[in-house]
């Protein structure tokens, strides 16, 4: 079993990823600032888990508490969530974004670098393949060009990561290209938590779900898709945990670089997800088509042949799983954790 710190550990999917660590029986420690996230969900971790963690409440900018972390820490690999993720905000706050995301990778690579621990599971994102690509996305296609800054940090990342395997080949990084994830944890005690009116479409279901939304707004229905709303390939974070799971492992066995997609290869439209979603809570949720959001694409899914290939790995939920699941969350926390 080994030691992974986890940085963004209290975060949505860092959070669901500890328990799947813990599970497995490895040791974790997270560093993480809270800058999008409460310590309560380091509570709920442990509650689910039954088991305690080292926590350190830091800033991957801050190179002397990174160092700190491994001082004094025999850390076997990293998995890497902490990062800035709001598509809007981005476009509006560039500087912060280029300099959390990417300065703050920099930094953490520099503290790996100085302490001989060369093993990396990246957080990347389905956004790296823009808006040229032909759907499914396989990993070997193009990802140089993206519509907003936070896209350009994961795209930026993933080619300084790359650099860092061609200067020194002891490295071993795994990029994980996220799908569109949602729903959490069976138990109800852990789940996605955003501050503010939501941007993304299932936690803005949920809150219509609870009332604190009057409805729910729908993006366009003019798409070149079955009923004209966005597709997308929704992936439970369950899943999507295991899958860090999985790259773990493989980053401890291999050296190299590998891209790879976190998707289910299917795809739900906006109304196929707002539907399973009022199965799920047992009643009808309002909505109204309003104009397309800028920078949205028509259709979104993966071809997740390589994940299976290289870690054995594919996605056991489906749709209507990571809506019980979400909506069991938010009917508990109706006011987030
Ligand atoms: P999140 O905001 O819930 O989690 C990120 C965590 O990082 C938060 O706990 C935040 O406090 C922490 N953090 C941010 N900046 C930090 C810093 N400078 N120092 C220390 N901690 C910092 O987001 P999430 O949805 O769990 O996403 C995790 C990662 O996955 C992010 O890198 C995100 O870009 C990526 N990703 C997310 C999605 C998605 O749909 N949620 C999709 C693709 C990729
Ligand atoms: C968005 C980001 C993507 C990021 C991902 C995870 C954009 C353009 N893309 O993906 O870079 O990696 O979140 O954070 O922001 N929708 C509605 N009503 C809503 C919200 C969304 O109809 O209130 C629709 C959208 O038009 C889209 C689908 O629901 O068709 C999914 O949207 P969303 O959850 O925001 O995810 P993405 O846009 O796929």
């Amino acid at each position: 079993m080994a030691t992974i710190l986890v940085t963004g550990g209290a975060g949505f999917i860092g959070s669901h990823t500890c328990v799947e660590l813990l599970g497995a029986g490895h040791e974790i420690i997270v560093y993480d600032n809270f800058s999008n996230s409460k310590p309560e969900a380091l509570e709920r971790i442990k509650k689910i888990s039954g088991k305690d963690f080292r926590f350190v409440e830091g800033d991957i900018l801050d190179l002397d508490a990174l160092d700190k972390v491994f001082d004094e820490n025999k850390i076997d690999a990293v998995i890497h969530f902490a990062g800035l993720k709001a598509v809007g905000e981005s476009v509006q706050k560039p500087v912060e974004y280029y300099h959390n995301n990417i300065t703050g990778t920099l930094m953490l690579i520099k503290a790996m670098r100085a302490h001989d621990c060369k093993r990396i599971v990246f957080s990347s994102s389905a956004t790296v393949y823009g808006v040229d690509n032909p759907v499914p996305y396989v990993e070997t296609m193009p990802t140089h060009t993206s519509t907003n800054p936070y896209g350009y940090t994961k795209v930026m990342i993933e080619q300084i990561l790359q650099d860092v395997y061609t200067a020194d080949k002891d490295w071993s990084i795994v990029l994980l290209r996220y799908f569109n994830p949602i729903g959490a944890h069976k138990s109800g005690l852990l789940g996605e938590d955003p501050n503010g009116i939501p941007n993304n479409l299932f936690p803005y279901i949920q809150q219509v779900a609870v009332g604190k939304r009057e409805f729910l707004g729908v993006f366009g229905n003019d798409y070149d898709t079955p009923d004209g709303t966005g597709v997308r390939d929704y992936i439970h974070v369950m899943d999507l945990a295991n899958g860090h799971l999985c790259a773990v492992d493989y980053v401890l066995a291999h050296k190299g670089v590998e891209a790879v997609n976190l998707g289910t290869g299917k795809g739900s439209s906006v109304l196929d997800v707002l539907h399973a979603f009022e199965k799920a809570c047992g009643k009808e949720l309002p909505y109204k088509i309003m104009p397309r959001r800028a920078g949205d694409i028509a259709w979104c899914y993966a071809d997740a042949t390589k994940a299976k290939e290289l870690f054995g790995w594919e996605a056991r939920y489906g749709i209507d799983e990571m809506c019980e699941d979400g909506w069991r969350f938010i009917e508990q926390n109706p006011n987030g954790l």
